[in-house]
This record gives structure tokens, C-alpha cells and sequence, in this order.
């Protein structure tokens, strides 16, 4: 079945898991006192950079089925790299990475592919070097590839950013570990909390309250065993395909529901969509739940800067969304949207379009004109090699009678690999 024959789905289903909290397991169990075991790893492009880039610095990985066993080396135990440290697509890796070397006193020289190397790095380059460390990239330290001339003993300090960036803020923390007294982040808006939940997790001495994180150094990090949530941005995919199909009802578990990620349930209920949260509870040190997703008639939504951050990497699929509610959905306050994977406020205008949607690329947003009965229209679309806008057009393509194909299918697997199995295991 292609995407586009799928005309209502049905079931009770698992989705991979979450790529956040795969990046942060990994990093941090590498930097623990002993081996730790993690279960639902996501065993996707993007989580299998971040392993890759870790066994270069020395530390062994173990991979058994579903299971993956990190010895951790402690906050000090990595090897200097004898090769360039390749990130390939993925900037969670890269940019938390470089937290974590700029604390340890050796060189190493980090790049990844060409959307890598052309996205910001400034972001993280200028606070590493506040704290101490050497760190140089491309285009007046801009951009990588990434130099870093590790110290072992940073400097702690306050952080006022004008960014709202969980990348940002975890390459600090991860850095700050190595920093002599406290690190503190301000952020204007909230952004994800998976570091600062597994950093605590560990044991280590941090505190977080909204737009607030304060650190201290730390010499050890206590290994814990992980299991790692459902993705709840790959779920959205199954959910707002269950949304905009007639006749269809699923049943998602397991999935994180984080409140730093979960905003996008709320959006979507605003919007009448039926969404029912069942069985929640805690798995280390993250809460989690089993989410049952109805057929609904969608109404359009207004979407402003403040929750942003909570949902940035949805505004594709929420795009989606909005396509099929009656009236015009404005999302503003989203420019940070065109540095992702691609630019994927161009992406979504310019690919939507040729479906025959009516959507306005805006300076830091869209206006999507939506239809309770749009019928796409067929053709060939382009993916930018971006897996979400490829997931996007992959449910978009749903409301087709006509064939719609979508150009690189295979960059679904950065973070969603299986994606179009799960869709078939439960469509009619
Ligand atoms: C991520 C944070 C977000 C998000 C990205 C993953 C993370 O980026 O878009 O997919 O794991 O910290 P920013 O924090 O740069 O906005």
C-alpha cells in the first residue's frame, strides 16, 4: 500500500523511541561511573551519530536487539579522537557533544553533512568560550566544521540567552559539569527539560523550574539503567493521520509526555481533536502515558511565540492539521523553523502548495486556509531530505485520490525508522 491508498487507520500500537531522550542517555551514561543499560533506545540516522561519535572517544558500546549497554567512562574518562568526528545530519549530537569536549582537555574537530555544516553553530560556539574553552568553527566561528580546544577546568556563570534552545541549554549544562562553581541559563521561553531530568536522574546536582536551570560541577554521575519513552513527536504523525481519516481509531502506548513536549495535545484539542490520556505515570524520571486518538472534524487554531519551543518540531505535521480545519490557522513567532533539517517554513509553503493547499509563507510563521474537505492533489513532492516534512507529506498525501510521491523517503529513518511499517500494520 503507498502512503496515499491509506484511508483510515485502526489499532493498538508501540512508536520508537524518543530521539531527545536516546541523544541524552547515551551522552550522559558515557560520562557515568559504571555501565548502564538502555532499554527502547532509538536506533535511528540521527541517535546511531551520537553512538558512532562516542566510540571514536573511546568509550565501548554494546548492542544486543533492543538493548544497548554503555560502560561509562566518567565525567573525565574520554580519549582524544584520532579522526574527524562525523555528526552526519544529526545537530542534537553536535551541539551537545561539543558541551561535553569542550570540558575534556584534548582537541577534537567535529562536522557533519552539508545541512549540518551550513546550520548555526554561533549559538554554541560563543558560550563554550565564555566558559573557557578554545572552539572555532567556519564562516568567523559560525558554522562547522567545529575545532574545539577542550579545557579540563571551565568556568561556571550566568547565562542570559536571547534564544529559547534545549540544544543550547544542554551543551552548557554538559560543559558545565567541568565548571568551576555554579552555571546558571535563562531562556526566554521554556524549552525541553530531558537533560536537566536525566542529569538528575544521575544524581547530579541540578535545579530547573521553567525558563531557570542552575548546575554545579560534579565529579561523578551514579549509572542507572534507562528506559526510554515513545517518541511523542513520531506519535503525532499516527495521531493527526487519526485525526484527518474518516473512520479511524488508535491506541498509541507508552508514549513521553513530557509538559516541556506536550503542547501539541493541547493545540490539537483545542482544535476538536479527540485525544484521550490514559494510564499516566514515571519511567526514569520522565513521565509517560497511553494515548488513544479519534476520527475528529477540525477547527482551525492560533499559535503564538510563547509555546514555540514546545513545539517546534510539530509545526510541520500541525500543518497538516490546519489543512484539514475549516478556516485559516496562523502560527507566528516560529522563524527559528528555518534552521532545522531544512528550512521547513519554505519546505512546508512550497511543497503544501503544489497539493493545491492555500497557505502563506509568513516572515517567522504560515497561514494555512483549511478545508474539512480537502482533497490533495498528486504529483511530486520533495522531502528537502528533512524526515519530518517527509512524515508530513507522507500523511498529507492521505487525503489524495491521486498518486503522491515523495522525493528521499528514506531520511523518514532519522528519526522514525519503521515509520511506514507501523502506518501498514494499521491501516484499512
Ligand atoms: C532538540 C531540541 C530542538 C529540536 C530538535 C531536538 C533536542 O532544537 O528542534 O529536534 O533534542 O534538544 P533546539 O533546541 O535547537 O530548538
Amino acid at each position: 500500500m503507498d502512503f496515499h491508498d491509506i484511508k483510515s487507520i485502526k489499532g493498538d500500537i508501540n512508536i520508537p523511541g524518543d530521539k531527545s531522550i536516546s541523544h541524552r542517555s547515551a551522552i550522559i551514561s558515557a560520562l557515568a561511573d559504571g555501565p548502564v543499560n538502555i532499554e527502547n533506545y532509538l536506533f535511528s540516522r540521527d541517535c546511531i551519530s551520537t553512538l558512532d561519535v562516542l566510540k571514536e572517544l573511546g568509550v565501548k558500546i554494546t548492542e544486543d536487539g533492543k538493548k544497548l549497554s554503555i560502560n561509562g567512562r566518567g565525567i573525565s574518562g574520554l580519549n582524544e579522537p584520532s579522526k574527524i568526528l562525523e555528526v552526519d545530519n544529526s545537530g542534537t549530537t553536535i551541539r551537545l557533544l561539543s558541551g561535553v569536549l569542550a570540558g575534556n582537555g584534548f582537541m577534537s574537530v567535529l562536522s557533519g553533512d552539508n545541512s549540518i555544516n551550513n546550520r548555526p553553530m554561533g549559538r554554541i560556539i560563543e558560550p563554550l568560550t565564555a566558559m573557557g574553552a578554545c572552539v572555532y568553527g567556519r564562516q568567523n566561528n559560525t558554522k562547522a566544521p567545529i575545532i574545539i580546544f577542550g579545557k579540563k577546568v571551565l568556568t561556571g556563570r550566568k547565562f542570559d540567552l536571547d534564544l529559547s534552545s534545549a540544544q543550547v541549554k544542554s551543551c552548557i549544562l554538559l560543559a558545565a559539569l567541568h565548571a568551576k562553581g555554579v552555571t546558571e541559563i535563562n531562556q526566554p521561553e521554556i524549552s525541553r527539560d530531558h537533560s536537566e531530568r536525566m542529569l538528575e536522574y544521575f544524581d547530579a546536582d541540578i535545579s530547573y523550574n521553567g525558563k531557570n536551570t542552575k548546575i554545579n560541577p560534579e565529579s561523578k554521575l551514579k549509572a542507572k539503567d534507562i528506559r526510554i519513552p515513545g517518541d511523542l513527536s513520531s506519535a503525532l504523525f499516527i495521531i493527526v493521520a487519526a485525526l484527518i481519516l474518516k473512520n479511524s481509531n488508535v491506541l498509541i502506548r507508552d508514549v513521553g509526555i513530557n509538559p516541556t513536549r506536550s503542547h501539541v495535545l493541547d493545540v490539537l484539542k483545542e482544535m476538536g481533536g479527540r485525544i484521550n490520556i490514559k494510564n499516566k505515570r514515571m519511567i526514569c524520571n520522565e513521565p509517560v502515558t497511553d494515548i488513544e486518538v479519534s476520527s475528529s472534524n477540525l477547527m482551525p487554531v492560533k499559535i503564538g511565540i510563547d509555546k514555540i519551543p514546545n513545539i517546534i518540531d510539530e509545526i510541520p505535521i500541525l500543518a497538516v492539521a490546519a489543512a484539514k480545519a475549516d478556516g485559516t490557522t496562523i502560527i507566528k513567532g516560529a522563524g527559528e523553523l528555518r534552521n532545522k533539517e531544512s528550512d521547513r517554513l519554505k519546505a512546508i509553503r512550497k511543497q503544501f502548495s503544489k497539493t493545491g493547499l492555500n497557505i502563506k509563507e509568513l516572515k517567522d510563521g504560515l497561514e494555512i486556509k483549511g478545508d474539512n474537505d480537502l482533497k490533495v492533489k498528486g504529483g511530486t513532492m520533495e522531502s528537502m531530505g528533512d524526515h519530518r516534512i517527509a512524515m508530513s507529506l507522507a500523511v498529507l498525501s492521505m487525503l489524495s485520490e491521486e498518486k503522491l510521491i515523495i522525493s528521499n523517503p528514506e531520511c523518514m529513518d532519522t528519526s522514525f525508522p519503521g515509520f511506514k511499517d507501523t502506518i501498514d500494520s494499521i491501516a484499512n
